[in-house]
């Protein structure tokens, strides 16, 4: 096996002080307010922004996965709902819709209830007055963002320790499934900041990244935002993980969440479960990373997550491109659920959960209620 240098020296090379990636703005423009989402359908050919200025085209921009990633949804149903308020629109309707828009990322139902509640609350206090409404709607949603932000960091660091404390000595070879950095939050992300954390400690020997059918999110996504930060990645095909696995070549598997239940099962991107199955099979470790408000307590375990399902189209096809006969159906589940015993460590931004069990995450939920 290469050794640390020499897999360095195959890094695809850094680009320079790139501006960070900004997946969502909000444009107080004379035109009206708006929301910006970079479309992450287009990357990596295209980076190209997408203008909401009413929620319909927000909503069809969260069910195309152009705007995706369950802390970066959170931020989106927040300021749709600031959007809303700021258009003279029913604030009610907007929520509903909006929180509807995906079921299983449990952020974008919290983010909606942030921005809808601050509204409430505005005109609880002061009854009609509309434009103050709408100005604490959209504060709301930027105070999410800041904290979105304030978590990845601290999840970086939480996440790096972990891994400095299982895999001592070294360079750190890191699995990781769908896409769960910048693109994904108001910061650097989840399971991706850890990565990037590790590559600027110097500590980051190769981070291999699952394609992740059929959307791609990892060779499209995370692939981009590993050769912008100039870290050594590598692509491979999602059923390639066994045998990377088998040949020793990873030293933790570590994905992001979209729900995590009260006893700690997981939903994420689908392909994560059967990572952890391997991952448990060949004695390595699989982290979750994911901020505290991914964590759902009314969610009891795994049976009780509501996993999305798309369309046949999405499998059938191959970026775009049909390859299965004309009307093949599919099973296209866009989540699955990795029971608790098969997670070696939830990492929050309030600190790690390990063993993951129902008094871990009690413990957890207890200092999120707190704090
Ligand atoms: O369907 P997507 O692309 O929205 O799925 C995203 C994922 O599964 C991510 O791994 C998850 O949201 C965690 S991102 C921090």
């Amino acid at each position: 096996m290469a050794d640390l240098a020499a897999d360095r020296a195959a890094a695809p090379a850094s680009i320079p002080a790139l501006p960070p990636l900004r997946p969502l703005r909000w444009d107080d423009s004379p035109g009206g307010p708006a929301l910006l989402l970079l479309d992450q359908t287009r990357l990596p050919a295209e980076e190209r922004e997408i203008v909401c200025t009413g929620v319909p085209t927000l909503i069809d921009a969260i069910q195309r996965l152009a705007v995706r990633g369950a802390p970066l949804l959170g931020l989106a149903g927040a300021y749709g709902v600031a959007l809303a308020a700021a258009r003279g629109c029913s604030v009610g309707d907007a929520a509903e819709q909006l929180a509807r828009a995906r079921p299983t990322a449990v952020n974008l139902a919290l983010g909606v209830r942030r921005a809808y509640d601050a509204h409430q609350a505005h005109l609880a206090a002061k009854p009609g007055d509309l434009d103050g409404a709408s100005a604490a709607t959209l504060a709301a949603a930027r105070a999410l963002h800041r904290e979105d932000a304030a978590a990845s960091a601290a999840m970086a660091d939480h996440g790096l320790a972990l891994l400095e404390r299982l895999v001592p000595g070294g360079g750190h070879r890191l699995l990781t499934h769908c896409n769960t950095g910048a693109l994904v939050s108001g910061g650097e992300g989840t399971a991706l900041a850890v990565a990037l954390a590790a590559h600027r400690a110097g500590r980051l020997r190769r981070l291999w990244v699952d394609e992740t059918r059929p959307l791609l999110q990892g060779a499209r996504l995370t692939a981009y935002e590993a050769a912008r930060a100039g870290m050594p990645y590598s692509l491979l095909a999602d059923n390639a993980a066994g045998s990377l696995l088998a040949a020793g070549q990873v030293d933790a598997v570590l994905v992001g969440a979209d729900r995590i239940a009260a006893d700690g099962s997981t939903a994420n991107k689908v392909g994560s479960y059967p990572l952890a199955v391997l991952a448990r099979h060949h004695g390595v470790p699989f982290v979750v990373v994911a901020p505290s408000t991914t964590v759902d307590p009314d969610t009891a375990d795994g049976e009780a997550i509501v996993v999305e399902q798309r369309a046949a189209h999405e499998v059938a096809e191959f970026a775009g491109v049909q390859v299965a006969p004309p009307g093949a159906t599919a099973y296209n589940p866009a989540f699955d659920v990795t029971p608790p015993g098969l997670i070696s460590a939830i990492v929050t931004e309030k600190g790690v959960v390990s063993p993951v069990d129902v008094t871990g995450m009690t413990r957890l939920c207890a200092m999120s209620r707190s704090s």
